[in-house]
Order: structure tokens, then sequence, then C-alpha cells
């Protein structure tokens, strides 16, 4: 699925090293069906060329007020009707002061203010210092109450070789905040807590029990979650996937670290989703030296013990979160579903047939609550996630606390 299908996003360069990082975004907005038209100030041509811009987007690019191939010189209007969004990226800290003081003295600059109900997102990009100046700080606090979103910036080392605050976020984030702009915010300001991947359970130094969970699920819906407008932890057991942008993760291995982490979490979230797929048991005698074969050949006698049930346990907390589970059954998925829910004493249970949906790209989910059932078509994962939390957006907020 293309995120960005039917987009078209007007995209403004001002002057800053980090235009080089533009290129590259140009090509992965595309990639998710967005349709760029490029405006560069002067100062961003001596960082980046229009040629550049042009080839990489496939379309004319503006930087002049009275380019010849705009009959009317009328660009500033033509450019923004019907755009979806504005993003500037680089914002340089010139750029930002004649945004906060509406100025109108150039192609950009002009656009930004004849931009209607046009929404504008703001990528600032300048020195540590330039940025925590209070001329910066209080123009882009007017921003913001213009209605601008401004995204980022990041920390970390700058073109000038100062560390601190001022960077522009990677391609691949302003992608991502791009793409979570046009999600509805229904989680807007709450904080979820969701576990996912499989545990891993120690036998030696060197063996371990585990399941075979790829976490995809757990992450689409911690992605799905923040592109809500979250602030989301993520309790990870090992998987082989990136962190979904602007979830803060937290790796365990074991179901009683994920356990800890958990109950340490919970009592600050207003939302707990529990997708891992956590072991039943761990091994009570585990050793600390790698097992030898038996001579006699032998299997090694290990014993089991019960791991905590994580989400039961949340679900038991005083004023604890609103709860969603799940369960990967491989047959009866009503009767089973439904029963578990009762059993684990949560509010929404999310069933799935685990032979479809183990390490699968795609899923069909069905919602378990006390007003009955709701089947979700097949749906890619993240897809299926997104709807996933508009219910349990609806449902937590309906929740008496
Ligand atoms: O009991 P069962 O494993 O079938 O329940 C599945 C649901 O309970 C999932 O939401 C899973 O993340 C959660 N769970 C848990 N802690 C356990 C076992 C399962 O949180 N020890």
């Amino acid at each position: 699925m293309l995120e960005l299908a039917n987009k078209r996003i007007v995209l403004g360069l001002t002057g800053g090293v980090a235009c080089y990082k533009l290129a590259e975004f140009v090509r992965r907005a595309q990639d998710q069906g967005a349709v760029i038209d490029v405006v560069m100030t002067e100062a961003a041509t001596h960082f980046i060329t229009p040629v550049t811009m042009q080839a990489l987007s496939g379309r004319p690019v503006f930087v002049d007020a009275w380019d010849p191939r705009v009959p009317n010189n009328m660009a500033h209007i033509n450019l923004t009707r019907g755009a979806d969004a504005i993003l500037v990226a680089p914002a340089s800290t010139d750029f930002i002061a004649k945004l906060a003081h509406g100025h109108a003295n150039d192609l950009l600059s002009t656009l930004c203010v004849a931009k209607g109900t046009c929404p504008l997102l703001v990528a600032p990009a300048m020195n540590r210092e330039m940025w925590l100046h209070p001329a910066t700080q209080r123009n882009v606090t007017q921003l913001q109450a213009d209605g601008a979103l401004i995204l980022g910036p990041a920390e970390g080392n700058q073109a000038c070789g100062e560390v601190g605050s001022g960077r522009m976020l990677e391609a691949h984030e302003l992608l991502a905040e791009l793409i979570a702009f046009f999600q509805p915010k229904t989680l807007s300001g709450r904080r979820v807590l969701i576990t996912a991947g499989p545990t891993s359970e120690k036998i030696d130094p060197v063996r371990v029990l585990t399941n075979r969970s790829s976490g995809k699920m757990g992450y689409a819906i911690a992605q799905a979650a923040r592109e809500a407008g979250a602030q989301v932890v993520l309790v990870s057991g090992p998987t082989a996937l990136d962190t979904p942008y602007g979830v803060n993760r937290v790796d365990v291995e074991s179901a009683a670290q994920m356990h800890a982490a958990v109950m340490s979490e919970a009592r600050h979230s207003d939302i707990f989703i529990a997708v891992a797929a956590v072991a039943d048991w761990h091994v009570a005698n585990a050793s600390d030296s790698k097992l030898k074969k038996n001579p006699d050949g032998k299997a090694p006698d290990l014993q089991f013990s019960v791991n905590p049930d994580i989400l039961a346990d949340v679900a038991g907390m005083a004023d604890g979160p609103y709860c969603v589970g799940f369960a990967a059954e491989t047959e009866n998925l009503h009767q089973n579903a439904e029963a578990k829910r009762q059993r684990k004493g949560v509010p929404l249970l999310v069933g799935n047939l685990a032979q479809q949906a183990m390490n699968a790209d795609t899923t069909e989910l069905v919602l378990f609550s006390q007003q009955g059932s709701q089947k979700l078509p097949v749906l890619p994962k993240l897809d299926a996630a997104r709807r996933l939390v508009q219910e349990v957006a609806r449902q937590s907020s309906a929740r008496p606390r």
C-alpha cells in the first residue's frame, strides 16, 4: 500500500547544509506515491541545485517569484491550491523568523503566507546556539500558535563541528512524520504501553527456549499508536525489526524481565496492549555453564516453572490502564478468544489464527469485547494496526476510570 497516494506536497528548501537530505526524501516520498513540487529560496541553491531537485522530483522547480515559466506570476497561488501540505525543510533561522512575522519577499515565503488552510510543516536545521536563541524560540512558539507543526530538530553532531540540538531530522524520519501527519490523532497525548515479539528463556548460556513470533504485529501497533498522537513505550523481546520512528523501545529477553519492565511502566500508562508471545514456562534449573551431552545418551532433566501472566497482572491493577489482549489460536477462534478475554479480565481481546498470522505480513483480526465480536478484513499488519488503534481509542475513551 502506498502511504502517500494522491498526496501533493509542496517542499520548500531554504539555506542549510541539510538540503542534501531532501534529495533522498523526495525519492522516498515518491516511492510512497506522493507528488512533490519543489520550491527553493535563493540561499538553498547554494547547497543543492534546482537541476538535482528537478531531476528527482520530475517536476519544475521554482526559485524566483518572477519565473517566466509562470505567465501570470501566480506561482505562489498555483502551487498551494489543492496541495495537501507544505513542508519547509530545511527551515533556516532566518526563514523561521520570516514565517513567524508573515514576511513575503520571495516565492517560498509569499507562498507560505498565501497558503490559506493548507497545513504547514516546518523542519528546523541550524547551529545549536541559533536554535536556542530566544528570538528563534519565540518565533517557533509563534509558528506553533499559528498552527504550524514543528518537526524535530534532533540532537547530535552539527555541520559546524559543534554538538547539540538543531540537526534536521533524517530523510526517513521526515517521511515518517509526513505519513503520520495524515493519520487521525485519536490518541493525542495518551500514553500507550505495548509488549511485542517472543520471549527467550534461558536453558544454559548458549541455549534458549523461544517461539516463532516475529514481533511484526506489535511493532505495527506501536507505529500506529504513535501516528495517532500517543507517547509509546514498546517493551520488546528479541526481534530483527527496526524500532518504529518516535517509539521508545525497552529491550528484554525473558518473561520475567518483560513482566518487570511492564509493571514499572504500567502505572504511568493509559492503555496497555499485550501483543507479545510470552513463553508460558521458564527453565527452573537453567544452568550457568553449558550443559554437556550425557555420556549415557540421556536428555538433560529440565524442570519448568510457570511464568507470570503479564496481561492478567496489569488487568488486575487498581486504577490500571485500559487493557487489550491478543490471542493467536489454531482452532475455535471465537470460543477460545472470548473465553480468554473473560479469564484475563480485559475489556478488549484481539483474536487471530496463529497459522495465518505468525511471521506473516497480513492478518485477519477479530475484536472481542462485551458488546460482541467484530471481524476486520485481511489487511497488511500496519493497516490492521491502524484500524485496531482507532477502535482502542474509541472504546478506551468510553470507559469510566
Ligand atoms: O494465555 P495466553 O498466552 O494465551 O494469552 C495471550 C495474551 O496474554 C496475549 O495478549 C499475551 O501478550 C498475554 N500474555 C502475557 N503474559 C503471559 C502470557 C500471555 O501478557 N505470561
